[in-house]
């Protein structure tokens, strides 16, 4: 699985551009889920030059919002199904620290999803934490809100260290292997359906690095940010992990 968080970036002449050098690049395959989160002003016209362009991508949201109605500024469920969206991102770090999400947002926001969509759910440690030995302190905080609860495969995390987000440093593979190992044993334990899930890596993943990542027994795909907003760039991404590069 690979997803492209666009963040708040993007405009329709990107979008364009990007589809155009994504074609050029990408060796079509089916065999994987393969997803693009831009800004919600955009769904529309991407899912658009998706479906023209013939590719098999799927669109989705980084961020829905607990309710409809007097909330300015939101988005609702409804809106992102109405968009016809296959996934939503939630608890995105940026999403913690910028705007105050917090882990009883996360969980009402999980139970509002249920099975409605696919979800993307984003933890990672800060730098200082890392620093502190309390990474999987605090990922064991941040899986909290599965305890307890049923999860399907429309369910997966993405294991993102706030510190490697858009600086160019990440953990090493192995590191992130051992996390990876890590927090698919809590959730296997906590969930009451004994799930093991899909875990992605995300922060600070390229062309250059991507194929170290995926040789790792549990890293199950990535969310890219920085590198997803070139269309040819997260074309060799995904054909490194569709092994054709
Ligand atoms: P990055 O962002 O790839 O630019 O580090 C990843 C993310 O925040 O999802």
């Amino acid at each position: 699985m690979i997803i492209a968080n666009w963040k708040c970036n993007g405009s329709k002449k990107m979008i364009h551009d990007w589809v155009k050098e994504f074609k050029d690049t990408y060796i079509s395959s089916n065999e994987f889920y393969l997803g693009i989160a831009p800004s919600y002003i955009h769904v529309e016209h991407l899912a658009d030059l998706l479906n023209f362009n013939d590719l098999d991508i799927k669109y989705g949201v980084q961020n829905i919002d607990l309710s409809n109605g007097a909330r300015t500024g939101a988005i609702s469920l409804d809106m992102v199904h109405d968009m016809e969206c296959s996934f939503s991102i939630i608890g995105h770090s940026e999403m913690r620290n910028i705007y105050g999400e917090t882990n009883e947002n996360i969980s009402g926001k999980l139970d509002l999803i249920d099975k409605s969509l696919d979800i993307i759910f984003c933890i990672g440690e800060s730098a200082e934490e890392n620093f502190n030995d309390k990474t999987k302190e605090v990922l064991k905080n941040q899986l909290m809100v599965l305890n307890d609860r049923y999860l399907t495969k429309n369910f997966t995390i993405a294991y993102e260290p706030v510190w490697a987000i858009g600086t160019g440093r990440t953990p090493t593979p192995e590191q992130i292997n051992e996390i990876h190992n890590f927090i698919k044993d809590v959730v296997q334990s906590s969930s009451s359906s004994n799930t093991v899930p899909k875990v992605l890596y995300g922060g600070s993943v390229n062309e250059n690095n991507a194929q170290s990542f995926f040789n790792e027994n549990f890293v199950d795909g990535a969310l890219i940010g920085g590198a997803s907003l070139n269309g040819s760039s997260f074309a060799k991404i995904v054909n490194v992990y569709n092994g054709i590069d």
